[in-house]
């Protein structure tokens, strides 16, 4: 019996040799200035502010911009990029809350077509917390309403800890906010092939496709 939390366990299938490509085509980068036009863009983009913010409206790219380089210098704000071309695909962006042992962090995928970048990216980023500090569990908050995030953190071996009954508004009603955790014996039994991205993980590392540390800078 597995103690990573997860999907129903199944046998790897096609999709899993297809992400094993995938997963070697992503890394963690620091952003670069040429990024900055497509964060921004990403960042402002009203059709999904409700996804991932409580911010309702853009802000002047400028405003964003400098928001951005705040949140590379204090934060933990790191792009996932594609191996190959250095087009950047996605951003995590995190706190860091040392002194109790904790991080928390939001990740974003705008051309999401569930090749596993969200899943890998979240993987990478908390295997280099947990390597980094000395941190006993690392957080994700997510809307009610957002049911790919819940599967993605789930698939990833979140569990729920709680909720915040009623926090926003979107459309017609007051929804929830969910706190997933992911405690660091999670993480290393993942680590040991348990649950189904503990497997898939090893079908990966096992084939030289993927490395739990690798944070290309560039
Ligand atoms: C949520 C998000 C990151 C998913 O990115 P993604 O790269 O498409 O997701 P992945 O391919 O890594 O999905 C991994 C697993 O999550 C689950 N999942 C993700 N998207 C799903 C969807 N649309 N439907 C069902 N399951 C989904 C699946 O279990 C999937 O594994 P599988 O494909 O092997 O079954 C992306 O949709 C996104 O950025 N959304 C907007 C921003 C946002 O909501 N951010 C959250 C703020 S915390």
């Amino acid at each position: 019996m597995s103690n990573v939390p997860g999907p129903p366990d199944e046998p790897a299938g096609p999709r899993d040799g297809r992400a094993q490509t995938l997963a070697g085509s992503i890394t963690l980068d620091s952003v670069r200035e040429e990024d900055l036009p497509t964060l921004c863009q990403w960042m402002n983009n009203i059709d999904d502010l409700h996804l991932w913010t409580t911010r309702r409206r853009p802000i002047i790219y400028e405003d964003l911009e400098s928001d951005i380089r705040r949140r590379c210098r204090t934060g933990l704000f790191t792009v996932i990029r594609d191996t190959k071309t250095r087009e950047v695909l996605g951003f995590l962006d995190g706190t860091l809350r040392e002194r109790h042992g904790i991080a928390e962090f939001e990740v974003y995928v705008p051309d999401t077509r569930r090749l596993r970048r969200g899943l890998w990216g979240i993987y990478r980023f908390v295997s280099h917390l947990f390597a980094s500090y000395p941190l006993r569990k690392v957080y994700c908050q997510t809307y009610a309403y957002n049911h790919n995030v819940v599967r993605l953190l789930e698939a990833s071996g979140f569990v729920k800890e709680g909720s915040f009954k009623d926090f926003t508004w979107w459309r017609d009603r007051y929804w929830d906010m969910f706190a997933y955790s992911l405690e660091r014996e999670t993480l290393e039994a993942i680590q040991r092939g348990e649950g189904r991205i503990g497997r898939l993980r090893k079908l990966m590392t096992d084939s030289g496709r993927f490395s739990d540390y690798t944070m290309d800078r560039g």
